[in-house]
């Protein structure tokens, strides 16, 4: 089985990204597919990037970066759940891809954003990204609004079709995580 990341994208004191990553790491479970892990990048503590030789060279000097390097190197793929800030991802998320570079390289990701227009100019940003990371990332993604999936805005209350739509996303996920093993192990 593959090793599947949901990464929560915001860490912000009362974001939704950690009920919405949480939700997906339900769906997830059920499927029996993959090995499923909530990554928090809050818990990582990550600084703006501090590292003083670029990621691709794979010198990382900070303790810090060898914890999440480490814990991003252990999957075969990723849901990247962000949400929407300014048309683009969270600086947060965008700081913690940033800090690597080979552990991210030849792996699949699928998306999950939400926001007003269901995060889906957030993901689009995000897509441009993990391309240089050589991150294939595939078609279908889940688009939370926050006018129906969240009640007042405030609480996490997906709609009834949106579990579909989380499987559609994993199962390409998953096909590509598991089909991209072999060129890494090459
Ligand atoms: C700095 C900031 C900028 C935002 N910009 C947008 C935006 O451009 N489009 C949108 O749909 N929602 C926008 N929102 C609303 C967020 O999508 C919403 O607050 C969401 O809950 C943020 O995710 P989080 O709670 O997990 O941090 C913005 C929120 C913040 C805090």
């Amino acid at each position: 089985m593959i090793r599947l990341g949901i990464i929560v994208g915001s860490t912000r004191p009362g974001r939704k990204a950690e009920a919405v990553a949480r939700w997906v790491h339900g769906i997830a479970n059920k499927r029996g597919d993959a090995e499923i892990e909530v990554v928090d990048i809050e818990e990582f503590k990550l600084p703006l990037l501090d590292e003083p030789i670029p990621p691709s060279r794979g010198q990382y000097n900070n303790q810090h970066t060898k914890v999440w390097a480490a814990k991003i190197d252990s999957f075969d793929a990723y849901v990247f759940v962000t949400p929407e800030y300014n048309h683009g991802t969270s600086g947060a998320l965008k700081n913690a891809i940033d800090y690597l570079y080979r552990e991210w390289n030849n792996k699949a990701a699928g998306f999950v954003g939400y926001g007003g227009a269901g995060g889906v100019r957030a993901v689009e940003q995000l897509r441009q990204v993990v391309g240089e990371l050589q991150i294939a990332d595939v078609r279908a993604q889940v688009m939370l609004s926050l006018f129906t999936d969240f009640e007042n805005f405030t609480i996490f209350k997906p709609g009834p079709n949106q579990e579909k739509s989380v499987n559609a996303m994993l199962d390409q996920v998953i096909a590509w995580g598991g089909a991209l093993q072999s060129l890494r192990k090459k």
